[in-house]
């Protein structure tokens, strides 16, 4: 819908100086819109970094108010939980993952602790990080089994809910876990415990940092195709979105990001209800390596950040959260 025409209008009017081009921005980005993934892992006094993502690194359970307090500080709203486990408490059923003593439920207890409800916590429901096969399900006779699998994955959220996770995040794309998790937690008396599916996943070679970080990536048997999506779909995310909503999610998650802002627009237009952007490691590892390498400048991180807020997302999963009063700045 243009209305007017050159040369009575002019759009470079608008952005002739900075006051004015600040005056008509459509969209901003602060603190509040950022969740803070924190790696953690077992022993004492450890600040690990990850090869394959610079300036992210993970930290043992007596150093995690360090990362915690900073994203506190920022006003960040919340932070994710992703656990490093160690290879020999690893199995084919991950069984560690129903462990009360985990690294993610010590984390947890550790946080409540220390910040009570300064900040929300939100932990990944799947079994990836404790599986010797580094899939999200259980398997048998070479297929991710759908409904075994969602037995523990009830099991997990309910552990974490006990524990004080805030949010449970399933990211595993077995089909109908939404409902059953809901189920369980009602039953249970978790009825403030919300849900944020990781609804439109997308099988992605963007995650590849990632595995690395949590140490999957070595065991990781083959792909995940046959529950994450094909990229070559968008309809497919709607009907993902339109179940997970169905089945009661409070809040639904595109991943990886940039790639898929066609997704997040879609979803934000069709379903009205808050959507989460996901700037996954692949994406991270990307810029921040271009900006090292002095490829393209640092102004990029908010260039790239900026527009999931114009596709429509809510909120942005990034590594860069803890570091965002200078990047906004
Ligand atoms: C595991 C999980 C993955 C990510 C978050 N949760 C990886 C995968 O599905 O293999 C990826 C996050 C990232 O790349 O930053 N269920």
């Amino acid at each position: 819908m243009i209305t007017g025409k050159f040369p009575s209008l002019r759009l470079r009017r608008n952005r002739k100086n900075d006051w004015t081009r600040r005056l008509v921005q459509e969209n901003t980005l602060s603190a509040n819109d950022f969740i803070l993934p924190i790696f953690i892992i077992d022993g004492k006094n450890k600040k690990e970094s990850i090869v394959s993502m610079p300036d992210v690194y993970r930290y043992s359970i007596d150093r995690i108010s360090q990362i915690v307090d900073k994203a506190i500080k920022s006003k960040i709203p919340m932070v994710a939980l992703f656990p490093k486990t160690k290879n020999k408490k690893k199995n084919y059923l991950g069984s560690e993952a129903l462990n009360e003593n985990n690294l993610v439920c010590k984390a947890i207890i550790e946080i409540k602790k220390k910040y009570k409800n300064e900040i929300g916590i939100m932990c990944d429901v799947a079994l990836d990080p404790y599986t010797t096969h580094g899939h999200d399900g259980l398997i048998k006779s070479n297929e991710i089994i759908n409904d075994e699998t969602i037995d523990v994955l009830i099991n997990q959220s309910l552990l974490q809910a006990q524990m004080g996770c805030d949010v449970l995040a399933p990211s595993d794309m077995m089909d109908g876990r939404i409902k059953k998790i809901r189920h369980a937690l009602d039953k249970n008396g978790f009825i403030n415990t919300q849900i944020l599916s990781y609804a439109a996943k997308y099988a992605s070679s963007f995650y590849g940092p990632f595995r690395d970080a949590v140490g999957s990536k070595k065991f990781l048997k083959g792909d995940k195709k046959t529950y994450q999506m094909d990229y070559k779909n968008s309809n497919e995310a709607l009907r993902e979105v339109a179940l997970d909503i169905k089945e009661g999610a409070d809040m639904v998650m595109v991943k990886p990001g940039m790639p898929y802002l066609d997704i997040i627009k879609s979803i934000k237009e069709k379903f009205k209800i808050p959507v989460f952007a996901y700037q996954v490691s692949g994406e991270y590892s990307l810029l921040s390596a271009a900006i090292k390498k002095k490829l393209i400048n640092n102004q990029a991180i908010l260039e790239s950040l900026m527009a999931f807020k114009r596709a429509g997302a809510n909120s942005i999963v990034s590594y860069y959260a803890d570091r965002i009063d200078k990047i906004l700045d």
